[in-house]
């Protein structure tokens, strides 16, 4: 497969133009940045380019679409219309008006989209789907979920926390990893209900902290906490709840305990993973280590998208659009009082 990547030079471009080269399935076929200068540092051989036109002349299949959100819906729609496949970096817009532009224009071209919701390959989370659907922990009830850091501090670029560019605060970043993970796991969430405050860093549509409740036709719900004001610093946490037990997962460090038992309230058994190959990698390389091989995960699901295959875990553009909601509904029920009813969209099929 021939991908091209545009925001090639970014520091999340350079992680996916990395997989894509070290993915004996694909090449990469052209890159796009702002700057030639920029673009070329980063090509790899391949042709680079600044002009989206000349870009998406060159023969390829696919493209990863690494730039920040606000600048994605003209790129998305000129790639479906060269017949293109997207894996579309997270937030998929940073607005839902455009999200559902970029996703209709997906189905009238019958083309894929894929979203990097990367973290669905953290073996962390994916244990817990794993496990989920083993029934070791029975019927399942209810989900804990949250996604917290120190704020902006954290940000390399000011455009990170800007409502503008980026969608929003705690919600659109660290937050929508874990929305979308909370319908990764409890199916499709239809409703939510929300507070969301600015009180801290104050900037203007960036929500330093957000809870909610989501519900799921599946009859699961979620409690969920995304927030700028962790001064604990970053973590990622979810815990689910059934008839027969629990499993915990976090990162970082990466983490799970699970408790099973054969009655409700009977003896326990308790199993933990520390993933120490993981602490002591990223101790030594860095936590990039652990995101480039749940984006390597991810190409490798977006090839199988890309051939019709089903049961995959990767994020399709329906996930995407959930998210982007979500992320728009808990601000609107902090306005209104009530709850935000959303249509069960299921899976995206072409
Ligand atoms: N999946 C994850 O875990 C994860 C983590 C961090 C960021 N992100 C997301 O990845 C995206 C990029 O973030 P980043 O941190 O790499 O930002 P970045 O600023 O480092 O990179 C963005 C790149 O896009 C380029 N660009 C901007 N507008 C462009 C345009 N119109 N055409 C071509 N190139 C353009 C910029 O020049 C830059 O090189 C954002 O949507 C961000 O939310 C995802």
């Amino acid at each position: 497969m021939r991908i091209g990547v545009i925001g090639a030079a970014g520091k999340i471009g350079q992680m996916r133009v990395a997989t894509i080269l070290a993915e004996p399935r694909t090449e990469l076929a052209a890159v796009m940045d702002m700057t030639l200068e920029k673009a070329k540092a980063h090509a790899h051989g391949a042709p680079a380019f600044t002009d989206l036109d000349a870009f998406l002349v060159t023969p390829m299949d696919a493209v990863v679409i690494s730039t920040p959100a606000h600048v994605r819906e003209p790129l998305c729609l000129a790639a479906f219309a060269a017949g293109l496949h997207v894996l579309s970096e997270k937030p998929l817009h940073h607005t839902v008006a455009g999200s559902r532009r970029i996703l209709a224009a997906a189905k009238a071209a019958k083309r894929h989209l894929g979203a990097g919701f990367n973290m669905r390959y953290y073996p962390a989370f994916s244990y817990i789907r794993d496990v989920m659907e083993s029934g070791k922990i029975g019927e399942i009830d209810h989900i804990r979920i949250y996604g917290g850091h120190e704020g902006l501090p954290k940000f390399a670029f000011d455009w990170e926390y800007k409502s503008e560019i980026s969608g929003g605060g705690a919600l659109w970043d660290v937050g929508i990893h874990m929305s979308d993970m909370a319908r990764f796991l409890m199916g499709e969430i239809t409703e939510v209900y929300g507070v969301a405050t600015e009180k801290v860093w104050k900037v203007k549509g960036s929500e330093d902290n957000a809870m909610a409740i989501f519900k799921a036709p599946s009859g699961v719900s979620a409690t969920y906490q995304a927030t700028w004001t962790d001064w604990k610093g970053y973590k990622s946490a979810v815990e689910v709840y059934g008839s027969h037990g629990m499993v915990r997962g976090a990162y970082a460090p990466m983490e799970n305990m699970l408790i099973t038992m054969a009655e409700p309230g009977g003896p326990t058994t308790v199993t933990r993973n520390r993933y120490r190959g993981i602490q002591i990698r990223e101790k030594l390389r860095s936590w990039k280590t652990t995101a480039l091989a749940s984006f390597q995960q991810e190409l490798a699901e977006f090839i199988a998208l890309t051939e019709g295959r089903q049961g995959l875990r990767i994020a399709d553009g329906h996930a995407a659009l959930r998210a982007v909601e979500i992320a728009a509904a808990v601000p609107e029920s902090t306005r209104t009082g009530q709850p935000v009813m959303l249509e069960n969209l299921g899976a995206m099929v072409l």
